[in-house]
């Protein structure tokens, strides 16, 4: 192949790339915090070469649980993934950004709305939706047993 015909099929993948891009790029929510950012290595990937969804998974509970924390004063524990929906794959080199918001706040328990956007290798400002999740954290005492959640 000649150098011509290799930089032609290079730019025709790379229009096709970015056209795929667009069609799934959207704007980072206002109404959610965000409360983590993190970048995903090569020893968290799967068979697939794409990253773990149990990698993923203890990320958004780690995310999930940064406004619970605000809330419970002590110790807390997860309950609960009521929703978990990988919409897309997380990629090695992606800019993760984590944004979360409370959903309920009950007797002794918190349930967030975490959302999960990734800045792809070279397309970082590019946003695409990768994740949400739904989880409830429980303030729990010295015995581990429920307690109110006085703050409001
Ligand atoms: C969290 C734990 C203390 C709750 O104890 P429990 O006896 O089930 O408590 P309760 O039934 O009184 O429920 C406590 C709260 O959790 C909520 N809850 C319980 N099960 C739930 C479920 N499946 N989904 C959503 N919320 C749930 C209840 O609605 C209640 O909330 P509210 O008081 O705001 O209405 C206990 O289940 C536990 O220790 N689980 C293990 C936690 C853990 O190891 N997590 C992983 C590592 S952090």
């Amino acid at each position: 192949m000649s150098s011509e015909s290799s930089a032609h099929t290079g730019n025709t993948v790379n229009a096709s790339a970015e056209a795929h891009l667009q069609t799934i790029t959207v704007q980072l929510p206002t109404d959610k915090e965000l409360v983590l950012k993190m970048i995903p290595m090569p020893a968290d990937c799967n068979a697939n070469g794409d990253i773990f969804g149990g990698w993923v998974m203890a990320q958004v509970d780690t995310a999930g649980s940064v406004i619970p924390a605000r809330y419970v004063d002590g110790r807390m524990a997860t309950v609960a993934v009521n929703q978990f929906i990988f919409k897309q794959p997380v990629k090695v080199g992606d800019i993760l950004s984590f944004f979360s918001s409370v959903t309920r706040i009950g007797t002794t328990s918190i349930t967030v709305q975490v959302e999960v956007y990734a800045e792809r290798f070279r397309a970082q400002g590019h946003y695409i939706k990768v994740t949400e999740a739904s989880l409830t954290y429980v303030a729990i005492d010295d015995f581990g047993k429920p307690r109110k959640i006085t703050k409001r």
